[in-house]
């Protein structure tokens, strides 16, 4: 395997707040460079570093799955959400379960890049759904949160069998 293991639900480092990138070192493009690549061994659209069970506030996203497009962001902070979306969304880190999630359907995200240059990004459709997703992450949030209550008590029932970083 080339690529670090994904950390599965009830894994501890999911509901852990990142911490903030203070120096924009070697280190954190290797990580960012190990996110990408567990996110295409997945098939994953997007990934945070608290699913490969690093404790950082860095995401990497990419909808449309082409390799060479993909967003990296670090320290991340969503500043403007508009609109209401409600859309099946998955995560890498619960294998088998799908489920609507409402959110915003567009938002303003503010970070860094790779390189700790300010990056701002103005997102709608899915990609503004995988970067409230990934911003959720690094809140040590998870999508089935927000899921209406009866319906994530179910899940988390489920969810109670399985604990891995497989
Ligand atoms: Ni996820």
């Amino acid at each position: 395997m080339d690529h670090p293991a994904l950390c599965t639900a009830p894994h501890p480092a999911l509901r852990a707040v990142a911490r903030p990138v203070e120096a924009f070192a070697e280190e954190v493009r290797r990580l960012a460079h190990d996110l990408i690549e567990t996110m295409y061994a997945h098939d994953g659209i997007g990934l945070a570093a608290p699913q490969i069970g690093r404790d950082v506030q860095v995401f990497v996203a990419n909808p449309s799955q082409r390799r060479g497009s993909e967003l990296v962001v670090v320290n991340p902070v969503l500043r403007g959400s508009r609109g209401r979306a409600s859309v099946t969304e998955g995560c890498l880190s619960l294998p088998s379960i799908w489920a609507r999630v409402r959110r915003a359907s567009a938002v303003r995200l503010e970070g860094w890049d790779l390189a700790g240059k300010p990056l701002v990004v103005e997102a709608e459709g899915l990609l503004a759904i995988v970067l409230q997703h990934e911003c959720d992450h690094l809140q040590g949030r998870l999508f089935i949160d927000r899921l209406p209550w009866l319906q994530r008590r179910r899940v988390e029932a489920r969810l109670r069998d399985t604990a891995a970083c497989a």
